[in-house]
């Protein structure tokens, strides 16, 4: 009995005196990591700290804490880690937002921040010296807030985002060269960060991973020197932190280890789980690389096909019984035909994401139309669409393009507009336009759509969702006034929820978080699209672009930062010159803003907008939505609490609601 107790006093005093000093994963097969917010371990054994979901935030730290010194007023010993990850990104330009290694007093970081925070912090205890948080980033979006260089670097963070030191992604080869890192490649990379406590140096280390073996460069990518005696407490979590934002991206671990006062043990690359990614890896090759020739050729196969077919029956077209009572509707194809002169080239209008549009002359009436030839491969639900496109045929209204009718072939449908002698918006606006318009055309064009949307939501008998709102969805007729047009095509092409669509992916920018979520689109998604929109002609940039050659630029992030350090107006297109009147900008620019609330009800109905646009009523103030600490701005900044919802928020969205029919 006293042998067991004096055993049992020296296994407690060995356990209590054997501090952990080390550790390694190899892959996390039932590893006892701490995990929250949505980290998780795969089957496989990788870590995901962060799937296609966010805004969020994860975290995995290893359970137990780590002496990083004995006494308050000691040095920080060494210490070094080495990691292995992989971000794999939603689409593939554009990614978010990263992943950081950190050092924390606490095993993940409650109330702090998705997004462009990392999970690290928030609004109120930011760059404050209390947090005694070190990390190092790996920051695949650029934020204005952060001075961030670019949107593909590595940086040192001490209490605060704005890094101490950053560099762009990528290493020194054994030449000494600096070559380039893409983080966001989906490859897998090796990450070294050393901390020599005697010189008081950190030194941040990259490579990429080829086929189970990594290298490490002499040279480090990064360094700083720095004491971090202030900065740590003796005692420290070590672990990483990762968030996703309206742009999510998968960010893995597929290997760790760490050691306090030593060199952490090696990664034994070749074993490290993570098949799964490189598979995903080679499948998106193929559907990089192969997918789009076997495509091409098989369109250009189809093609041929067609020609051959419409030259052998050139004017067949489909009609069924059910059909009969859209008779008055109903287009010859053969009137078509020649309305087009057989549909030559010299008569394109525009290509579109639905098909190409052709400029045509009706015989019997000389009446000027757009013929767009949408292909349309599957005969499911046509019956409701064509149904759909008799109704809207009977829409009237002066900033809606008129359409007169379709025409149904087998495997294709054609849509008969009015015609526009001055095209679509977006040539105006993009890309150094030739014709440039001015704050009166714009702000015309604008209120014009505006109302446009309100008759269609509100005024029309039916609700009709026109679920594309964007500029090069806009027409203008011969005194540029502005018409939108397409209306309920994207139906047509509806894939649902699945986001990874490229349909989904080439209109993202103008596409409400709930709508990217559910598939649904509602009243409150165009009016977020009409955010979008109000936003690309102000600035006279696409809602999701490019700056320069590596940059990407989302344009209400943009804006926001802009408005956020109080020169709004610093977001405008520099092709309006000085001749605007600055108070209908910036009423623009912040209406814009308000639309792309990531909360569908806190944005406002299309009638408000409307009364906003003609000051009938005056904007809410914009900076009590900010102030929410919660952070409910554009679904990059999460909600925390939503109870703390402004005021002003809740009686917009009570307008809303009470508003509706
Ligand atoms: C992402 O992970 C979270 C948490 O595990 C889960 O709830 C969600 O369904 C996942 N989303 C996807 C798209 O896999
Ligand atoms: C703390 O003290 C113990 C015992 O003296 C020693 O083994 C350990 O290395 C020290 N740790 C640090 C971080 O200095
Ligand atoms: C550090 O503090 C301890 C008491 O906490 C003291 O005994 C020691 O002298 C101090 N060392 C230095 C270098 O200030
Ligand atoms: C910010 O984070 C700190 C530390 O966790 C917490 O004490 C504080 O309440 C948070 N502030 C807000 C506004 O969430
Ligand atoms: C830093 O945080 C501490 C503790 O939370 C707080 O008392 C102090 O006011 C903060 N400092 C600043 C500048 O916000
Ligand atoms: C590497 O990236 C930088 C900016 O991130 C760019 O200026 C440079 O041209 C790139 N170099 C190569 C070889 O791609």
């Amino acid at each position: 009995m006293f042998l067991k107790l004096v055993f049992m006093l020296f296994f407690l005093v060995t356990f209590v005196a054997s501090e952990d000093s080390s550790f390694i994963y190899n892959g996390f097969q039932s590893s006892h990591l701490y995990l929250d917010g949505i980290a998780e371990l795969t089957s496989d054994g990788l870590l995901r700290l962060t799937n296609d979901t966010g805004p969020d935030t994860a975290y995995a730290f290893y359970p137990n804490h780590i002496v990083f010194k004995n006494t308050s007023n000691a040095s920080v010993s060494s210490f070094s880690t080495t990691f292995v990850f992989t971000i794999k990104s939603m689409y593939p330009s554009i990614s978010g937002h990263g992943i950081v290694f950190v050092l924390s007093p606490t095993k993940g970081l409650p109330n702090s921040l998705p997004n462009q925070y990392f999970g690290l912090f928030n609004y109120s205890n930011i760059g404050n010296s209390s947090n005694h948080v070190f990390g190092v980033e790996l920051d695949t979006r650029k934020n204005f807030e952060f001075d961030d260089i670019n949107d593909n670097h590595v940086g040192i963070d001490i209490n605060d985002l704005k890094s101490a030191n950053s560099t762009p992604a990528g290493y020194y080869d054994d030449t000494g060269r600096f070559r380039n890192l893409s983080l966001t490649s989906g490859h897998p990379m090796q990450v070294w960060i050393e901390y020599d406590g005697v010189k008081k140096k950190i030194d941040v280390t990259l490579a990429p991973v080829s086929v189970g073996f990594s290298h490490k460069p002499t040279q480090p990518t990064l360094s700083l020197t720095k004491d971090l005696s202030p900065i740590l407490n003796n005692r420290m979590y070590v672990g990483f932190s990762s968030s996703t934002g309206f742009i999510a991206a998968s960010h893995y671990i597929h290997g760790w280890s760490f050691m306090v006062n030593g060199q952490s043990q090696n990664l034994e690359i070749s074993d490290l789980p993570g098949e799964r990614v490189f598979a995903e890896k080679k499948k998106s090759k193929f559907l990089t690389v192969r997918l789009p020739l076997i495509l091409l050729s098989l369109v250009f196969i189809i093609t041929l096909g067609v020609m051959y077919y419409i030259k052998l029956k050139k004017f067949d077209e489909v009609l069924e019984d059910w059909e009969h009572e859209y008779g008055p509707h109903r287009f010859k194809f053969k009137d078509l035909y020649s309305a087009t002169k057989g549909f030559r080239e010299k008569g394109i209008l525009g290509v579109g994401g639905f098909g190409k549009v052709y400029k045509g002359v009706i015989p019997s009436s000389k009446l000027q139309v757009a013929v767009k030839r949408v292909s349309h491969e599957s005969r499911q639900g046509i019956r409701e669409f064509v149904s759909e496109i008799v109704s809207i045929g009977r829409l009237r209204h002066r900033n809606l393009v008129q359409l007169y009718g379709y025409c149904r072939r087998k495997s294709e449908l054609l849509l008969v507009y009015d015609y526009m002698p001055n095209g679509s918006l977006d040539n105006y606006l993009f890309n150094q336009p030739k014709v440039r318009l001015n704050w009166s055309q714009r702000f015309r064009i604008i209120k014009g759509i505006a109302s446009g949307v309100v008759y269609l939501h509100e005024e029309w008998e039916k609700v009709v969702i026109h679920r594309d709102i964007k500029a090069s969805n806009v027409l203008l007729d011969s005194e540029f006034n502005s018409r939108l047009g397409d209306f309920g095509l994207s139906r047509l092409y509806d894939h649902g929820a699945d986001p990874h669509t490229t349909h989904l992916a080439g209109t993202i920018g103008y596409l409400a978080p709930e709508h990217i979520r559910t598939g649904k689109a509602t009243k409150f998604s165009d009016v977020f699209s009409f955010g979008a929109f109000l936003l690309e002609v102000v600035c006279g940039r696409r809602p999701l672009g490019r700056v320069g050659d590596n940059e990407s630029l989302i344009l209400v992030d943009y804006v926001f930062e802009c408005w956020q350090r109080g020169e709004i107006l610093e977001a405008k297109d520099v092709n309006l010159g000085t001749d605007y009147v600055s108070e209908e900008v910036e009423l623009v620019l912040k209406l814009g803003l308000l639309c792309s609330h990531s909360e569908p009800l806190a944005r406002p109905g299309m009638r408000q907008v409307v009364q906003y646009l003609e000051r009938d009523i005056p904007l809410p103030y914009l900076f009590s939505l900010s102030l929410s600490s919660s952070g409910l701005f554009f679904g990059y900044q999460v909600s925390v609490e939503d109870k703390t919802m402004p005021y002003t928020s809740v009686s917009i969205a009570e307008s809303v609601l009470s508003g509706g029919r």
